[in-house]
């Protein structure tokens, strides 16, 4: 285990098996139908590439980079695109891909831009969901785990950057973050 880290909450085989089991729910539901899935860079990323090589559908992948105005927790919710996707989206299943949802402000306000595109239909598949935290009326559709309200990071999350690269979801110790 990293030194920085306090436990681990989810192993990487509790990740890949739950990976598996929404890949297998979007091949049933995206049957015979194109799916272009946008990975939101950058804590998704991992989870993107494992979801992705398990999908049977067609498939087209893109990426959209986006990040907060000021504070993460603003009540605006408004955040900046700092990379679009490069191909218009009108009349294609999309799926929005993210690592965590936390007060769902980033997925709310991209949820609204991508629907003004008119999509056939746009769903959101997030690896974790922390609905402690929830300041919008934001829901998932595929979503792997409900974490609790602990810091979480690896397997793409960060703090400060770091850490994105641990294979397992794991929770920091307090002294690293300066939490108590
Ligand atoms: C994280 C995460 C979501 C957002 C969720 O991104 O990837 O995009 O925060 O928070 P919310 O539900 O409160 O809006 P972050 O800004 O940390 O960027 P990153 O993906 O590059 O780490």
């Amino acid at each position: 285990m990293h030194k920085d880290v306090l436990k681990v909450l989810l192993t990487k085989e509790q990740i890949a098996q739950r990976t598996k089991e929404l890949a297998e729910q979007i091949n049933k539901d995206y049957a015979g139908k194109s799916v272009l899935m946008i990975c939101i860079l950058r804590g998704a990323v991992l989870f993107f590439a494992d979801l992705a090589r398990l999908l049977d559908v067609d498939v087209r992948l893109d990426f959209m980079a986006v990040s907060s105005y000021g504070a993460g927790t603003s009540t605006s919710g408004e955040v900046r695109i700092v990379k679009d996707v490069s191909q218009p989206i009108e009349g294609l299943h999309v799926i929005l891909v993210e690592d965590i949802i936390d007060t769902g402000h980033t997925l709310k306000y991209l949820k609204r831009l991508m629907e003004s595109r008119n999509p056939a239909s746009l769903k959101i598949c997030a690896l974790l969901d922390k609905p402690s935290r929830r300041e919008t009326d934001l829901q998932g559709d595929y979503v792997g785990f409900e974490v609790p309200n602990e810091f979480v990071v690896g397997f793409g999350l960060d703090y400060a950057e770091r850490y994105r690269n641990l294979p397992d979801v794991c929770v920091l110790k307090p002294e690293i973050y300066g939490g108590k």
